[in-house]
């Protein structure tokens, strides 16, 4: 008797081999994985989307994209249903964008921005000064040339986007108490090279380039105890006093919210509550940017995974969306066929299950967790 055709795509989707269903990243291609459905919520559970969830607080609700947005029909259909903002996981990085020194190419990031023009969606920049990246030559030029190399690249990619695009995270993940500094700035090639004014001439050449986007920070400190977690949250608190109190344009705050549900005992919503009122107070925009909740260190059990991802998202976004100055969640990814988690695997080889929808773009447990939490904290119910 032959093999099923069910019984080939379960095993093709358990070994992590979609076929027609799509391929993953090359690092996922590996791995193993659930059959498609086998854990999915059942059919009609993503109604109403994410978008028109987070849309009727008057909130956002997004997705970081990368290249199969523009090859993988069920991708880009799921964006298109579920997201109201997007931003490029990679495209708008200095190293994508200014190849050489003074040379730019825009053309790979332009999809992305006419994409969500496309389809009345929000963007995101992201991101203009980062010390990872970077193009081969940046560390000699800066040497050589200082500040202006920033700023020519600040204007031409601002200035390319200015109008179009609803923020830039101008400068991200600067602060980083390890570095044992008393401003607990990252000593990066930045910093090193033009000291920590670079933070506030990279945001008042954002603000010439581009008078109408936002301008954020974009921060990267974890939600747990232990480590310098808390003096990071303290750290950006104190950078964007400085920087408020010297008149820098800085109207927004991002929260990349990198999660792992094997922390939850360590999750500390004090250290959360306090940043999120400290920077309410400031009068700046929340935005959580990055949000996604690695499985890594829990058991290869699926649904066990799935259950305690999903209540991360949950537990997360309940503290997280109580907070009015909290505009919007992009989760970086929306589907587990395209996370970056893959890239250092689980150690039994099973495929990272971090985002709300599944490698075969079906609704999971999170998913349903996350928009539980918009609608338990709709403004206006
Ligand atoms: O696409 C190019 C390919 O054309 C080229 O041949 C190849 C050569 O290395 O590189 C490919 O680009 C890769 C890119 O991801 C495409 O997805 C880069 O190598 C790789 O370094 C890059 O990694 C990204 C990483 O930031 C560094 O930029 C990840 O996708 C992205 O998820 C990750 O995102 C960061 C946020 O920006 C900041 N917060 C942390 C977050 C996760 O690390």
């Amino acid at each position: 008797m032959g093999v099923s055709r069910r019984a080939v795509l379960r095993a093709a989707a358990a070994l992590g081999g979609l076929g027609a269903l799509g391929t993953r990243d090359p690092a996922a291609q590996e791995l193993r994985d659930a059959p498609c459905g086998e854990h999915a919520l059942p059919p009609g559970n993503d109604q109403p989307s994410l978008a028109a969830l987070a849309a009727r607080q008057n909130r956002f609700f997004g997705a970081a994209v990368k290249d199969p947005l523009f090859t993988d029909a069920s991708f880009r259909d799921l964006v298109i249903k579920q997201c109201n903002i997007l931003v490029c996981t990679y495209s708008m990085k200095w190293r994508s964008l200014e190849p050489e020194p003074g040379r730019f190419d825009f053309r790979l990031a332009d999809r992305y921005v006419d994409f969500a023009e496309e389809h009345g969606m929000a963007f995101r920049g992201h991101t203009l000064v980062w010390q990872k990246a970077t193009p081969p030559w940046l560390d000699d030029e800066l040497s050589a040339k200082g500040f202006a190399v920033v700023e020519r690249h600040i204007r031409a990619i601002a200035g390319h986007y200015a109008g179009r695009l609803r923020s830039w995270d101008v400068v991200n993940e600067a602060v980083w108490p390890e570095d044992g500094r008393a401003d607990r700035l990252r000593s990066n090639v930045f910093l090193e090279a033009l000291g920590p004014s670079y933070i506030e001439a990279a945001f008042a050449v954002a603000r010439e380039a581009d008078p109408t986007a936002l301008l954020y920070y974009n921060a990267n400190p974890a939600p747990y105890t232990g480590g310098q977690n808390r003096e990071h949250f303290e750290g950006v608190i104190a950078l964007l006093e400085r920087l408020l109190g010297r008149g820098v344009p800085v109207q927004g705050v991002g929260l990349q919210s990198h999660l792992a549900a094997a922390h939850a005992e360590k999750f500390d919503e004090a250290t959360l509550v306090w940043f999120y009122e400290r920077a309410s107070a400031l009068g700046l925009e929340i935005m959580i940017t990055e949000l996604d909740v690695s499985d890594k260190g829990l058991p290869t059990d699926v649904a066990l995974r799935d259950r305690l991802v999903a209540r991360t998202y949950r537990r997360f976004l309940d503290v997280t969306l109580a907070f009015p100055a909290v505009k919007g969640v992009l989760s970086w990814g929306l589907s587990d066929r395209f996370t970056g988690h893959n890239r250092w695997a689980r150690p039994d080889r099973w495929a990272v299950r971090a985002l709300p929808y599944d490698h075969c773009m079906q609704p999971k447990l999170a998913r349903r967790e996350i928009a539980e939490a918009f609608l338990a904290h709709d403004l206006d119910r």
